[in-house]
């Protein structure tokens, strides 16, 4: 396995936590007092099943806001187009720089909810997730170098994470707002994930040249671990962003209570 950290990974496997995070804990803040979505059952806060109930109640809820959901400001994850996605690595002279206006991350739906760690006493909640396939695909933009290898182009491509586990962790505080309720505020989250394998596929490298783009293609797909390794945090971070602003626009919208009755 090839383990990634920080601010996060696969937009996919982001925005599947973002999510769950969502649906199974609630949210916070605008005094704006929503209730929770009716398709969410809200657990108890003294449950001594907590973590069970939270999953439970997670895996239920998914296929009921994996097309998004607009009141809660949820959006389609099914697929989920990130925009604006970046990823620069390294120095300006030997760094990596890849840009796509438009990233659509797929496999989202067949995410597995498989744990949870909620500590409301301490406020740090634990998601672990897990994924046989996800792909983020777009319209790239490069320039830099891939370890050793100059690279350059721009062009279609397709990058896919086989069996990942994702692990998203945050902290909250509660902040009272104008309605008099506490709302959740995220001060502090984190997206790892493990992987078995990564293909990637970028077409029309070196303004189209076949063999420099094959040749590079071979090269990436051969040392996937150390790619992986290089590029994969920031694309963590990139997702990880994405998760919290999800998270962050529910939690304004339902009051800390109706979450965890
Ligand atoms: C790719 O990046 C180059 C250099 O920054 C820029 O001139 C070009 O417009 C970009 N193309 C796309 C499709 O974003
Ligand atoms: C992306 O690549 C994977 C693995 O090579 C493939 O199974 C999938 O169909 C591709 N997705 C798209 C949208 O081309
Ligand atoms: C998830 O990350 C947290 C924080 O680093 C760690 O304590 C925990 O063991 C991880 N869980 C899994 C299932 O990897
Ligand atoms: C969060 O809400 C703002 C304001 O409605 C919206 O512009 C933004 O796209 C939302 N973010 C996500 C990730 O859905």
């Amino acid at each position: 396995m090839t383990q990634c950290e920080s601010g996060s990974a696969p937009a996919v496997v982001l925005a599947a936590a973002a999510l769950l995070l969502v649906m199974a804990n609630a949210p916070p803040a605008h005094a704006i007092g929503l209730k929770m979505p009716s398709y969410i059952t809200a657990c108890k806060k003294n449950d001594p099943n907590l973590n069970e109930c939270v999953v439970k109640a997670g895996r239920n809820a998914i296929p009921h806001f994996i097309n998004g959901d607009r009141k809660y400001k949820i959006p389609n994850l099914n697929p989920l187009t990130v925009y604006d996605f970046k990823v620069s690595q390294g120095t300006r002279s030997v760094g990596l720089k890849i840009h796509m206006k438009e990233a659509t991350v797929l496999g989202l739906p067949e995410l597995v909810f498989e744990s949870a760690k909620v500590d409301l006493k301490k406020r740090h909640i634990e998601w672990n997730l897990k994924g046989e396939t996800i792909s983020i695909t777009g319209i790239y933009n490069v320039t830099g170098n891939v370890l050793i290898l100059p690279i350059t182009g721009q062009g279609p491509a397709n990058i896919t994470l086989k069996n990942c586990a994702f692990n998203y962790t945050f902290d909250y505080d509660l902040k009272k707002q104008s309605d008099g309720k506490d709302y959740m505020k995220i001060t502090n989250s984190n997206l790892k994930f493990d992987t078995t394998r990564v293909y990637v596929r970028l077409e029309n490298l070196f303004n189209g040249d076949k063999l420099l783009g094959e040749n590079m293609n071979r090269f990436i797909n051969e040392n996937w671990r150390e790619v992986t390794q290089e590029i994969g945090p920031t694309i963590a971070g990139a997702v990880a962003e994405v998760f919290h602003q999800i998270l962050t626009n529910i939690s304004d919208l339902v009051p800390w209570e109706y979450a965890y009755v």
